[in-house]
Formats: structure tokens, sequence, C-alpha cells
């Protein structure tokens, strides 16, 4: 990976992936789709080995939606396998060893099974001091739902509708501590947000690349933050008032 072509001074602090076409890689090698979601790990892997040579902050990647529990019986157990054996268990300790951080964002209602829970909070707890890249892996998340437990947690807590706003709502997102993605990549040639980050993608830069996510790489993540790199980010704002990362010009 050829780093000499990043500009240092315009460094995405957060990427957010939707790693998607899985199935379709597996189709068109006439292998089942759950292959594609086996091959679809080692991309991952090399993906964040990507970040953490680019020094990328924040890695947020979407394994799991809400939605996807709708999918056939059989594949949404190979899926939670995938993640729970190869990436959570498997992978751990060589995440671990080149210091990523790993969590998870997510509902964790009754429809993640127990030991999965069990495999994340180990993940996250051996992986906790790590400081080369946080790797967030949405599992059963939505955006949505998200933003709706957020909403019930600040009525639980009795805040009044004067002391709503978008500073108190954010408070109760599953990643309080994580800037907003300036990046949203998505792979397989759809464009479409598909329920990821809704709330924090309000100005993040939109990459869609054609490339199937278990044929990703490194590079690709490399092309695009140098796609990202050519963008203005205004905010609102004219191009006059703001530098490409939005700060006063
Ligand atoms: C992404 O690949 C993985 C998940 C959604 C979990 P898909 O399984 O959606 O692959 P396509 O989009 O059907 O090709
Ligand atoms: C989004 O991909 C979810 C993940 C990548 C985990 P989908 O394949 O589920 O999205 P749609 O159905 O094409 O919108
Ligand atoms: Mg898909």
């Amino acid at each position: 990976m050829d780093l000499s072509r990043l500009d240092p001074k315009r460094m995405p602090r957060h990427v957010a992936c939707v790693m998607d076409g899985n199935g379709r890689w597996a189709t068109r090698q006439g292998l089942p789709r759950t292959e594609g979601h086996r091959a679809g790990e080692e991309a991952l892997l090399d993906a964040v080995k990507g970040a953490v040579e680019m020094g990328i902050e924040y890695l947020t990647v979407y394994a799991f939606s809400t939605e996807n529990w709708r999918r056939p019986q059989d594949e949404v157990r190979f899926l939670l396998g995938v993640i729970a054996d190869d990436l959570l268990t498997k992978r751990r300790n060589e995440l671990h060893e080149i210091g990523v951080r790993i969590r998870f964002a997510g509902r964790r209602d009754w429809r993640v099974p127990k030991w999965i829970l069990g495999r994340m909070d180990e993940a996250a707890e051996l992986t906790r001091r790590n400081k080369a890249t946080t790797l967030t892996v949405a599992f059963n998340y939505g955006g949505r739902a998200e933003i709706v437990d957020a909403v019930r947690a600040l009525v639980a807590e009795g805040t009044s509708a004067r002391q709503v706003d978008e500073r108190a709502l954010r408070r109760h997102l599953y990643q309080p501590d994580v800037p907003d993605p300036d990046l949203f990549v998505r792979t397989s040639g759809e464009f479409r947000i598909s329920n990821f980050l809704l709330w924090e993608i309000a100005y993040s830069e939109l990459v869609f690349m054609d490339v199937l996510w278990p044929d990703f790489r490194r590079g690709h993540l490399l092309e695009a933050v140098l796609e990202y790199q050519n963008r203005e980010r205004r905010f609102g704002l004219t191009g006059d008032q703001r530098d490409h990362d939005g700060l006063p010009g």
C-alpha cells in the first residue's frame, strides 16, 4: 500500500463501512452464499490492517443489521458463527497484537444468543486498552433502533422536552465518545444506506464502490480515502468559509 499518496493533513478520523456483496460474490463462483460470508471475514481483517497502517482512529463496520434476522435461518446461523467464532475468537488475538480495540454497537436484545454476547464482552475486555485503531462491529444494529433507544433513555432519565436537544440525544447513542464518521463507504455497487448510522452520517462524505466485499482489500480502503481527500466538506457554509475538513479556512 503506497501511503505516500495520502495527504496526512486530510485523514478521516472515522471511517464507516457497509460490507456488502458477500452473497453475490459466492453465487458468481457457484458457491453457497455462506461461503461469501466466510470470505468476507478475511476481507475485514485486511481492511482493519489497512486502517491501522493508515492511522485511521475509528473503523465502524456493518456486520449484521436488525433486518438481517429475516434471512433464511441457516444463513443467519452461519453468519453468527462467522462473527462469533472466526472474528471474535480466532482473530481476536491477531487483532489484539496489532493494537486494535474491538467494540460493538447494536441492540443486546433477546435475539442475540447469550454465548455471542459473552464472546463480544471477552473480545472488548481483552482489547480495551489498545490504541492503534478502534474497530466497532455493528451487530444487530439499526440506525432507527439506535435513535429510538436514545429517546427511550432520555425519557427514562426524566429529561424534559425543553432539555431535549441534539447534544442530549447524542449522549445516548451507542458510541457517544466517537466522532461522527468523516467517510462512509459501501461496497457492491448499491447506492443505499440500509439503516446504518443514520444520525451520525449527517455530514459524512459518501463513497460507493463496485467491488464485492469479499474482494475488498486495504488498497480499496486507500482508494476510498483518496476519494475522500478530493472532496470539499462544507457543513452548510460556503466554500470560502471552510477548508477541506470544514475548519475555518
Ligand atoms: C453482506 O453481504 C453481509 C450481510 C448483509 C450480513 P450480503 O449477504 O448482503 O450479500 P449480497 O448483497 O446478497 O450480495
Ligand atoms: C446491509 O446490507 C447490512 C450489512 C452489510 C450488514 P444488506 O445487504 O442487508 O442491505 P440491503 O438489503 O441490500 O439494503
Ligand atoms: Mg447485501
